[in-house]
């Protein structure tokens, strides 16, 4: 195009300028550095659960507003995973929603009851309840590609995590029929119908990698796989039974090229599997340190974590500290970023997790 026909607005485009500055600086941010395990200006900082019930700008625009109805309304989704960013200056946003959205939108009659979690008013317990779990289609969740439009635009150089529950966690709420300690129903599928169970996390597979795929074709930058209640696994199990469904997600999402991060509670006997099963980050949850976790997980993968989110609830100097802890046992990590080992308390203070962002970015920079 030359200069004359250029349409009005338009910026002249000099030779080597970027043509999308906010897309350059996403990419060279310090989050996506250390996902690519690259040196980094800072240790990036977000947190799991970051956008939530512990911020009163979030109860404010949640009030008469259902969880899910919540997920599906693309101002009220953009407003809620910015209002982090704007407040504790985080590394990255996570796209506001829950696990239980994508099975939602393919018709299972699954709400989120207050305090309890999700409900699934019909367990799959049968073949022909697996029959019910359609494909997910991006029409299905048009609100997703709409909210991640707005959200590409408002964060400017701060990098938006794209996430899914793997289908372990899944088929748990599924087969349970709502949260669960024992898993027992789940259990008794897996061992007592490994080829249901088998399908099942197929099917879910499939319903996941659909969903994180809408999320990186509208502009997430990074994906995270919440596999948070399969630490309830011995690691043979683990692996027969559970990683050929999360492989399958991640090799569903590897040809565009953003960072996969896997995390888990209580896996600390399972960090190398969930490594092998593709990802390119590794979160681990407290009970491990980062540098043992970084062991375990071998070369090649950035690790993510790993304060107790119960720290925050202590005195500044005490987080300081257990932070301090962390930051020092990272020290020498090809690809560290500091999160909490689980999601942020509902009455944690927002003021501890603004004061820990500083404290994490002064302290390594
Ligand atoms: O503060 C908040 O909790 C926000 C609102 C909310 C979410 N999910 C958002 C969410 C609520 C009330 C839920 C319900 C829900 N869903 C619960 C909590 C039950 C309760 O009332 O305490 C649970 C356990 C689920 C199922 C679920 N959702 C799991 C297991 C995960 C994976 C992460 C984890 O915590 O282990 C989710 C993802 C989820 N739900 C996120 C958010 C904002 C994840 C993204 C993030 O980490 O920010």
């Amino acid at each position: 195009m030359s200069g004359n026909d250029r349409p009005v607005g338009q910026p002249t485009q000099t030779p080597n300028a970027p043509a999308d500055p906010a897309g350059d600086a996403v990419l060279d941010s310090a989050f996506l550095r250390a996902c690519r395990r690259e040196p980094v200006p800072h240790t990036p900082v977000w947190f799991m659960r970051q956008a939530g019930r512990s911020l009163p700008e979030y109860r404010k625009v949640r009030e008469g507003v259902g969880m899910l109805d919540s997920c599906m309304r693309p101002d009220l989704v953009a407003e809620i995973t910015l209002q982090p960013v704007r407040r504790h200056k985080v590394d990255a946003a996570i796209y506001f929603s829950d696990i239980v959205v994508p099975l939602k939108a393919i018709g299972v009659d699954v709400d989120i009851k207050p305090g309890v979690g999700p409900v699934v008013e019909k367990p799959v317990r049968s073949r022909a309840d697996l029959e019910r779990l359609r494909t997910l289609e991006p029409e299905d969740v048009a609100y997703v590609t709409e909210a991640i439009g707005i959200l590409t635009r408002e964060l400017g150089g701060t990098p938006l995590i794209g996430f899914a529950g793997a289908p372990f966690t899944l088929a748990s709420y599924l087969v349970e029929g709502g949260p669960s300690k024992n898993h027992e129903h789940t259990k008794a599928m897996m061992y007592g119908e490994p080829e249901l169970w088998a399908d099942l996390v197929d099917r879910l597979a499939d319903i996941t990698a659909g969903f994180l795929k809408v999320q990186i074709e509208a502009g997430a930058s990074a994906v995270q796989l919440f596999d948070s209640w399969v630490g309830a696994l011995a690691p043979e199990d683990y692996r027969r039974r559970v990683l050929p469904g999360s492989a399958k997600v991640f090799e569903a999402v590897a040809p565009y090229g953003v960072p996969r991060i896997h995390f888990g509670v209580g896996t600390g006997e399972l960090l190398s599997l969930m490594g092998e099963a593709g990802a390119d980050v590794v979160g681990a949850d407290w009970r491990v340190p980062v540098d043992e976790a970084a062991r375990r997980v071998g070369p090649g993968k950035a690790i993510q974590g790993n304060l107790d989110p119960a720290v925050l609830f202590a005195p500044r100097e005490a987080v300081e500290q257990q932070a301090g802890r962390i930051l020092r046992a990272a020290d020498g990590l090809e690809g560290h970023i500091f999160n909490l080992g689980h999601g942020v308390l509902p009455d944690t203070d927002p003021q501890a997790l603004t004061d820990l962002v500083s404290y994490v970015h002064e302290h390594t920079s």
